[in-house]
Formats: C-alpha cells, structure tokens, sequence
C-alpha cells in the first residue's frame, strides 16, 4: 500500500483518475443494471445536480446553524407521511426523520420498538417476529440492538406465513416486521393480519416499504390492485421508505415514519452530560450530510406525485412485459407472484431436459452487461426493476433467451454472491 504523497495534484488530473477508475464500474446509464441506481431521466439528474451543488458542504447535525435543512426535513418526511396516508390516523399525527437510507430506517425502527417495550411494558429481553424474505438490516439491527430473533419460513408463494409467526409472538415480542413489498421476490406480506398480530401483544409492527414506499402509492393511483399496507392499517407503528430507491433521488436518504410523536421519541437519542455541550441526534448518524436531504426535496419537488405516477407507469410496464417475457422462455420460471417491479428468476424444476444452472446464465448474461444480484435458495437471479430499464426490455428479454440455451448443460463452481467487500 503506498502513502499519500506529499504533493498535491491539479484537478484535471485528479479528476482524469477518478473517471478511469469509474471504467470498470457497471455502466448503469445504459439501463443494463437491474438495481443499484434507479435513474429518473435528465431532467431529474438536472435537479438534483443543481441541489447537490448547493449543499455540498452543509451540515444537517446542527439545523439551528442550518435551518434549511430543518425545513427539508420536516418537508419531506410530510409529504411521505401524506403519500402513506398518515391522515388517517386517530392517534397521530404521524412523525418521522430523514435517514441515511433503507439500513438506517429499519435500525431506528428496531430501535424504536426495544426502547417502546421496555419503557411501556417492561420488557427486558425484548425479541422481534419476522419472515425468512424480511432484509438482512433487521439482522444487523437485533444483533447491534440485542433483540433475539425469531425467523419464520415463507409460505409456499413466498409471503409471510402469518399463522407460523402467530407461534412466536409471546410476552417479549417487541417487534413484528412485513414488507410491502419484500426484497428478494417482490411480494407483498399480509401487513393487516401482522399488524394485528403485533397488536394482539401491544408491540410494535414495522412495515418495510424501502422498496415500495415510492412505488405503490403511485401503483394505486394508477388502478393497480394493492393490498392494505400503509397507516391505513390499525396497528401499523412505524413505516420505512427510501427516497434514494425509486424515489428516484441520489443515493443517502430515507424516511422512517412512526405513527406519532411519542412512538418516535424512542429512537432519538439526547444526552446533556458532555464537556461538548447538549447533544441531540435523531438518528444513528452524528454529523450529517446536507446533500442528499436537499437533493431529495428538489427531486420530489421536481417531479410532483405526476412524475411519480408517469416513471411507475413506466416502471410496472418494464416489469411485467419481463415477466411475461420470461414466461415465454423454456426452462426459467419467476419465483413466486410478484405484481411490482421485483423479479426473481429460477430454473424451471419441471421443465424438459437439464434445468438451467442460474449462476452460469447469470454470467452469460454478465458478459453481455446485463447485470443481476444473485440470491439463494434456489439460486435465482433478482431484477429490481425501474425506469432505469425503459427502452432495454426487448433486448434483454432477446438475450435471455439466448443465454439460457446457450448454457444449457453448463454450470460454474461461482457460488458467490456479489456484495461489499470487507477487506
Ligand atoms: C425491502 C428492503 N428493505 C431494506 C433495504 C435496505 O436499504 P439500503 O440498502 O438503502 O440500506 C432494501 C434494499 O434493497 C430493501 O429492498
């Protein structure tokens, strides 16, 4: 490993180095990547470009030295709790911060509901309820949190098998998660009947719309049939949903929402013992980037719940005509029913001849620069689907099927999934 050097270098050439190092990153802009970057189109670059210049520097952990940033918050976080229908609340209103993203959203929920339990209910040895789909954050969380975790194998169809977590919930459940919709599938978990489940004990049940929190508000508008998920639904205490997903702003935010105030107080964390003075912190970050709260008002504010619809539109269309697509295509089936814009795509177990090796179509399909994130079992090739993808579906759909005959009676010893280097 060498230093830093002594010297300083000019930008151009400091730049010219930072766009050579991009060159091996997916090139995302071409719409070959399914996930990762959801792309609004021009004009949303454009705005939100123009904010992230503006608040490059600014710092959200003081909001009196920053009052803006004050503002964008409690601006945004309205606006999502409006979209969630948190007008419909009786105990509300509802209350919520920016956060770092999806991550950051699930661990101030978890949080939440351990502090809500143990202040409400005296809970010591607090545990959560959640299906084998629900995201990997709510794993992190209890181990950093100490929540014991109590997992629960989906039905068959990929949804949360609400009767098998009814068999966990006891005295110490703090916590009951669904999603809206899942990760790995695109499903919808029945968030009414784990709502009430949740209830039945007086925890608390977090509904994971990182995901789907910009898509099926708008899905609805558009006649798309969705099922009850947000604070409609009775017992429903907080909701997490990203901005930098297909909220379509740059990556850095998230909103996690509670159903009021006092369910909020629970994760914010105050402490006026410090030699550095009173200190608050809403969320698990201590100095805060002002960017990507400022480029997710300005794209909100650019595209208006109009543009919201028209890019889900666009979106729902990419993903069914896959789904469809790759129904056509022998030997690969879509897991389970998803009806948004995650697909999940397996080998057919009862098609003809030797079923397709999908990590091995997935590198086909790599060398042609689509590129997939890899999930197991069964080893399924996942697609979050976006307006990224608009113009590229026929092409793709094209290659697939020239790719599963091509590695018909392949495989690879790759097993590995693709994620963050810990080195
Ligand atoms: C349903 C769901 N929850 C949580 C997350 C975590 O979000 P992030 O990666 O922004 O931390 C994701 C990410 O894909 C997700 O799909």
């Amino acid at each position: 490993m060498s230093g830093l050097a002594n010297a300083g270098r000019p930008i151009d050439e400091v730049i010219a180095d930072l766009v050579e190092k991009r060159k091996a990153d997916v090139s995302w802009a071409d719409g070959r990547t399914f996930g990762m970057v959801y792309d609004g189109g021009p004009s949303v670059h454009a705005v939100a470009e123009q904010a992230a210049a503006l608040y490059l520097h600014e710092n959200a952990l003081n909001t009196q030295a920053f009052p803006s940033l004050g503002d964008i918050q409690r601006e945004v976080v309205g606006w999502t709790a409006l979209l969630l229908n948190a007008d419909a609340l009786t105990d509300g209103p509802a209350a919520g911060f920016l956060t770092s993203g999806g991550t950051e959203s699930i661990l101030c929920g978890v949080l939440a509901a351990r502090e809500r339990a143990e202040a409400e209910r005296g809970i010591t040895e607090p545990e959560m309820v959640l299906p084998n789909t629900a995201h990997a954050a709510f794993h992190k969380a209890a181990h950093n949190f100490g929540l014991k975790i109590n997992v629960v194998p989906v039905r068959g169809d990929f949804t949360a098998d609400v009767d098998a977590m009814a068999a966990h919930v006891g005295p110490n459940t703090a916590l009951v998660v669904g999603s809206a919709p899942q990760y790995p599938h695109g499903v919808q978990d029945d968030i009414e009947a784990i709502a009430a489940l949740a209830a039945s004990v007086d925890a608390n049940c977090h509904v994971d719309a990182c995901m789907g929190g910009f898509v099926l508000p708008f899905a609805e508008r558009l006649g798309r049939d969705v099922s009850p998920w947000d604070f409609r639904v009775d017992g429903v205490t907080t909701i997490s949903a990203d901005i930098h997903k297909l909220g379509y702003a740059p990556k850095g935010v998230s909103v996690i929402l509670h159903r009021n105030k006092q369910s909020r107080k629970y994760q914010t964390f105050v402490f006026d013992g410090w030699l550095g003075g009173f200190y608050a912190s809403p969320n698990m970050q201590g100095t805060r980037s002002g960017l990507p709260m400022a480029c997710a008002w300005a794209v909100m504010q650019h595209l208006g719940i109009d543009g919201y619809v028209d890019l889900t539109r666009q979106t729902l269309d990419n993903a069914d005509k896959m789904r469809q697509g790759m129904a056509a295509i022998d030997g690969i089936k879509v897991l389970g029913d998803g009806q948004f814009h995650l697909v999940a795509l397996a080998a057919d177990p009862d098609a003809d001849g030797s079923p397709v090796d999908m990590f091995a179509l997935g590198d086909a399909l790599l060398d042609r620069g689509w590129y997939h994130d890899r999930q197991t079992p069964p080893d399924n090739l996942h697609s979050t689907v976006s307006n990224t993808n608009t113009g590229v579906i026929d092409a793709y759909l094209a290659d697939l099927a020239e790719c599963v005959d091509a590695v018909r009676g392949t495989s690879t010893d790759d097993r590995s999934t693709t994620y963050a280097t810990l080195e």
